[in-house]
């Protein structure tokens, strides 16, 4: 009896410099919108991020290393943002920061983490330039407006044949005001007339003075650059000034607080998207199930989330490290991963590489747009 348990604790005692050097604990900064006007987003965000990580901690893939996410609100500013961002670097010592949620609060942060070396990975910023330009550290999971309006302009028009528009979009915002000059250039680049321009602000809640010039023009689609609160806003007054015709909006549109706000006046709103919910692939069907099995119905945000974890655990696979070295240097060899996205790699620009997609709003709910 005695011998027995002198001998098992031999044996735990052998075993624990195994066990203590069997986890190293690699942790991952997450700032997102929990609060503010795209707290929509945020809280998608974070979903996403606790569901990957769980999931790849589950699956082994990574020997030896255990992900650990923070998850601190940027409060949708700068200001919050360069706070956690500070944080992040010089308190955690994270491997990587996922985030910020907005461009706009990017275009601050992300000079730190360059400054630093700690990389980023962009998971919804959708500005189409002056990202990931900050330098060699900054990543992006997200497709940018350019990748994915032009296309959805397009794909809108074959079914609608539209041949003039009205244009509204956010001119306080660095998304928003990217998200214009691309759908200026689409439309010119289609022949497509546009009959009158007009703009908003963050906090504005009431787009009559704007969409009542707007529909005097008699424009046969309405294209706007807006973040969700806005959208929703935009979307019902429109229909509450009598105009029936298709309205297309960028990626901020794609939040289910669309539909939630909007309600009907939402029906057939057209949505440029970086995720086909619908594709039959395998990485998209595992993800779909796994969210099921949570109970939790991801929206674009959440997968672009999800997505941002799985190329930094296979970073870290790839370069069998979890440093911030580790991870950038995993990035530079990550090429068609297998996602909820598609097959994800990165450019040379270090921007993201996927198909988008396009979804309408059809009885309540996002539909891929065949
Ligand atoms: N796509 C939005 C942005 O880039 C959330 O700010």
């Amino acid at each position: 009896m005695r011998i027995a348990r002198w001998a098992s604790l031999l044996v735990a005692v052998a075993l624990l410099p195994g066990l203590a050097r069997a986890e190293t604990v690699v942790k991952i900064g997450a700032a997102l919108s929990m609060t503010g006007p795209a707290a929509a987003y945020g809280a998608q965000q974070k979903a996403g991020i606790l569901a990957a990580v769980e999931q790849i901690n589950k699956s082994g893939t990574l020997k030896g290393v255990k992900l650990e996410a923070v998850v601190e609100d940027d409060g949708s500013t700068k200001e919050q943002g360069i706070a956690v961002f500070q944080r992040f670097i010089n308190k955690d010592k994270v491997a990587a920061i996922i985030g910020p949620t907005l461009s706009n609060t990017a275009y601050a942060t992300n000079p730190l983490a360059q400054a630093a070396g700690v990389p980023v990975v962009a998971v919804s910023n959708t500005a189409p330039k002056g990202i990931t330009d900050i330098g060699e550290w900054i990543w992006r999971v997200s497709l940018t407006e350019a990748q994915v309006i032009p296309g959805a302009l397009k794909a809108a028009q074959q079914k609608l044949g539209f041949k003039s528009a009205g244009v509204l979009y956010g001119n306080d915002d660095a998304f928003t005001q990217g998200g214009y000059a691309v759908m200026k250039s689409a439309l010119e680049a289609m022949g497509v007339k546009t009959v009158g321009t007009q703009t908003f602000a963050k906090p504005d809640r009431d787009y009559n003075a704007q969409l009542t010039q707007l529909l005097a023009q008699k424009p046969d689609i309405l294209v706007v650059s807006a973040l969700v609160e806005n959208a929703s806003g935009i979307v019902a007054q429109a229909r509450q000034l009598g105009y029936q015709g298709p309205i297309l909006g960028g990626n901020g549109f794609n939040s289910p607080k669309l539909i939630e706000n909007a309600g009907k006046a939402a029906e057939g709103v057209l949505v440029g998207t970086a995720w086909n919910k619908v594709s039959g692939e395998k990485g998209n069907q595992d993800y779909l199930a796994l969210m099921k099995a949570k109970g939790h119905e991801p929206d674009q945000f959440c997968t672009q989330a999800y997505v941002g974890v799985e190329v930094i655990a296979e970073a870290i696979r790839l370069s069998g490290k979890g440093t911030r070295e580790g991870v950038k240097a995993g990035f530079l060899k990550l090429k068609g991963l297998v996602t909820p996205l598609g097959k994800f790699s990165f450019q040379q620009n270090r921007d993201g590489d996927h198909a988008p997609a396009v979804q309408v709003v059809k009885d309540g709910k996002f539909q891929i747009m065949q």
